[in-house]
């Protein structure tokens, strides 16, 4: 209750779209709430100024836009590029790592406000508003949480007559029949025509690919640069994160590379066809993960490989602002340090490949490598080597035939009784 009214103050999360459009007027009628529409710019395509004006002529006390595009490529898909963070090995997580950013403002605007309350336009059958809710307990436990589309109980056509009937203003551009997020790591289009896993994504759900008769004929090679871990430059050209995120997006989306089609597992329980578009963050992972394969060592990069997969799963499970997330990132920033050199990506008809990779701390020594002249590998070595490394094989394997020789020569009766009758 702000500004001597008695009313409460809900901040709302608010894409422009139906769902928040509809939840500003019904928020306000249902629980006798003024609202504040709070937009946070990721680098989602589409006009956000124009969806703040509408905010308010549709009912909204306030309509703020807040620019997190740098903190959201730095502070979350930066660790995520470098845990090479794919959920279930091939999704970059892109709306997965926005959600704890957009809660963390919302929270935020909420407290500076004076606001008791926050809202969010999630159904109650998906990961976000998991990952929405779970930040906002764990950041500001008093905070209450209303989750409009969760409890209204109304489908698409019911929010467009709702919308009718109460004079609120929508998009003017078509309503997409598909649910689309988008941010600077990816776009996830899902719903509609894509919710049978059986036939093929129709072209029309696809927007920062193109169309596949557009794709070049001929491949394209591009370099990246990384230093640390970061990625710098892009052929040679020196970019702040959010600009080279963009240009990877646009270089790699022009080869249709970073289209996924994916049955996905849901924190729910649910498995749902989810359907994305991730160029530049498949482009920047497939690098990255090249670079480290030169510069890390066997027993770190296997170890890695592990503490990666799990940081994808707490990201994917909306568990971002968690203890375990914070300590296995910096595990995995501390394997960062030697991360530097340059990576070559081919890019072609939908394929991203990493086709050459240097770096100054290489691992690939060619002196130790090389079957040339110059080989400084001690091969007479190798032989005694190899004999000590086989040996506890050796022993066991023995071991294991002599048992398993003296069980057959055992007369029935003597074998271990597994049951009593
Ligand atoms: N399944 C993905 C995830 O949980 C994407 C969700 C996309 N949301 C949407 N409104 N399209 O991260």
């Amino acid at each position: 209750m702000t500004n001597g009214s008695t009313k409460r103050h809900v901040v709302l999360a608010y894409s422009g779209g139906l769902d928040t459009s509809v939840a500003i007027r019904w928020i306000a009628e249902k629980h006798d709430a003024e609202v504040t529409a709070l937009s946070v710019d990721v680098g989602q395509e589409g006009e956000l100024t124009g969806a703040l004006d509408r905010a308010k002529r549709n009912g909204a006390r306030d309509a703020q836009l807040i620019d997190a595009k740098a903190t959201f490529v730095e502070e979350y898909c930066l660790p995520a590029l470098q845990a090479n963070a794919l959920y279930e090995g091939i999704y970059p997580l892109s709306t997965a790592l926005a959600r704890p950013l957009i809660a963390k403002t919302l929270a935020e605007t909420a407290v500076a406000t004076g606001a008791d309350t926050v809202a969010h336009g999630c159904t109650g059958k998906g990961n976000d508003q998991v990952r929405f809710d779970v930040a906002v307990h764990t950041l500001a436990p008093s905070l209450h949480i209303i989750a409009p589309v969760r409890e209204w109980n109304m489908n698409r056509d019911d929010e467009i007559a709702y919308a009718r009937t109460h004079g609120i203003e929508v998009r003017t551009t078509k309503e997409s029949p598909y649910s689309v997020d988008e941010n600077l790591w990816g776009r996830s289009i899902e719903g509609g025509r894509l919710e049978d896993a059986g036939v093929p994504a129709p072209e029309e759900v696809f927007d920062w690919t193109g169309h596949p008769s557009n794709w070049p004929e001929s491949p394209e090679l591009v370099d990246v640069e990384f230093v640390q871990g970061v990625p710098v430059a892009v052929d040679g050209v020196r970019l702040d994160l959010v600009s080279l995120v963009r240009t990877m997006n646009r270089r790699a989306g022009l080869h249709g590379v970073g289209r996924i089609d994916h049955v996905e597992d849901r924190v729910v329980g649910i498995k749902s066809r989810e359907t994305y578009e991730c160029p530049g963050s498949v482009a920047l992972i497939t690098a990255h993960q090249a670079l480290e394969a030169l510069v890390l060592p066997r027993d770190l990069l296997q170890f890695k490989a592990s503490v990666d997969r799990r940081f994808a799963d707490l990201v994917y499970d909306g568990l971002w602002f968690s203890p375990l997330r914070e300590a296995l990132q910096a595990f995995i920033t501390s394997t960062q340090s030697v991360v530097t050199g340059h990576v070559t990506l081919r890019l072609h008809h939908g394929s991203c490949r990493a086709v050459g990779r240097r770096s100054e701390y290489s691992l690939l020594a060619h002196e130790l490598a090389t079957y040339g002249a110059d080989s400084r590998f001690p091969q007479e070595l190798a032989v005694g080597f190899i004999h000590l490394y086989g040996l506890p094989n050796q022993l066991a394997h023995a071991r294991v035939a002599a048992a398993r020789a003296a069980i057959e020569r055992t007369p029935d009766a003597a074998r271990p009784v597994l049951r009593t009758a």
